[in-house]
């Protein structure tokens, strides 16, 4: 008897048979329930001083440090793949105790955004609003108390992270991005931004963002490093995700007007928690560590780079991410375009 002479069985139950739907490509593009675009996606950047630099960061494949006219001919090439918007982080030659060079009319970034307003006027632009690339400790904020224990003075620094959005505002971008967590910072960034009349600016809010080991790569990249001690007096502690829905209620009651959760895979409950909890926009950011992970299993064939960043995505997508901030954000617009017209 071959297997096609057997009889069928007519008596067989299965409850289920979600195969029907899953049978052929054009099926399940019909019934897929997420879909990626490119639009979603923000893609981060270094800028730092000097001309022509394309520097590139060791532990982050593929990522550089670039100088701001080879700056605004990467953003050229990503606005033209349809990624939503950049997120600009300074990396400058000189740091001091309070970070002054964050809020410099003509610091790193500043200068960045200006050159990226004039080349791309319509291209979205995200800014950072942090000390920790710009002081020589390396924490987010400036540092009180005895000098043998100083701490992260919380009240000072909310002075100091306005001035820095104001002064992005001024250069022009469309949002500033608080991720120092400080309390407070919300009000206080919104409260300057609004008697510098800056009133459109939106910010969008690191709500809950966890002292990670995921950032490696990112200090590594921006020389962001604490000199001593850590961040978890500040950043919060991965084991809590009530508290992180606390933060994220805290910041909307504040003015944010987007939140966002980080890490990203790491926190993808966090993610699903907020989405079902609050209805403004939520952004999730994957993270250094989460790029160079899989971009190192890649290059050592462990892993297919395409499919991974893919997939990786979209389960961020699919567990209620609007905006997904990504170091694989302008090559994954390309696969996406790709995608679109091979079906
Ligand atoms: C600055 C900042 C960090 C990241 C975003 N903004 C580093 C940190 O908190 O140490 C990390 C982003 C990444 O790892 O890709 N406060």
């Amino acid at each position: 008897m071959t297997l096609t002479d057997r009889p069928t069985t007519t008596t067989l139950e299965v409850a289920l048979r979600g195969r029907r739907l899953r049978r052929s490509g054009g099926l399940r593009n019909l019934l897929r329930e997420t879909r990626l675009q490119a639009g979603q996606l923000v893609q981060p950047l270094f800028v730092r001083p000097g001309e022509g630099v394309r520097d590139e960061i060791t532990a982050m494949p593929g990522q550089f440090r670039l100088s701001v006219d080879e700056l605004v001919a990467e953003c050229r090439r990503l606005a033209a793949t349809g990624v939503g918007a950049v997120l600009l982080f300074g990396v400058p030659d000189a740091k001091d105790a309070e970070g002054s060079g964050a809020w410099a009319d003509d610091g790193i970034t500043q200068r960045a955004v200006r050159a990226l307003r004039e080349a791309l006027p319509e291209l979205v632009i995200v800014a950072d609003v942090c000390l920790c690339e710009y002081t020589s400790h390396g924490h987010c904020g400036v540092l009180a108390g005895p000098l043998d224990q100083p701490e992260v003075d919380n009240d000072r620094t909310l002075e100091l992270l306005a001035r820095t959005a104001v002064s992005v505002a001024r250069a022009g971008a469309d949002v500033v991005a608080p991720s120092a967590m400080m309390d407070g910072q919300v009000a206080a960034i919104r409260a300057a931004l609004d008697v510098a009349a800056f009133q459109q600016v939106a910010i969008l809010a690191y709500a809950a963002k966890h002292a990670s080991a995921f950032y490696g790569p990112f200090r590594q990249a921006a020389g962001s490093a604490p000199a001593f001690g850590d961040r978890r007096s500040y950043q919060m502690d991965p084991a809590n995700g009530r508290e992180a829905m606390r933060e994220v209620e805290a910041d909307i009651a504040e003015g944010a007007d987007l939140v966002m959760i980080k890490p990203a895979m790491p926190a993808l409950d966090l993610v699903a928690a907020a989405r079902a909890r609050v209805d403004v926009p939520i952004a999730a950011y994957q993270v250094s560590g989460e790029y160079a992970a899989l971009a190192a299993a890649a290059e050592r064939g462990w892993l297919d780079r395409r499919a991974v960043a893919l997939e990786s995505l979209t389960a961020i997508a699919r567990a209620g991410a609007d905006v997904i901030v990504t170091y694989f954000a302008g090559e994954a617009a390309a696969w996406l375009r790709e995608e679109a017209v091979d079906g």
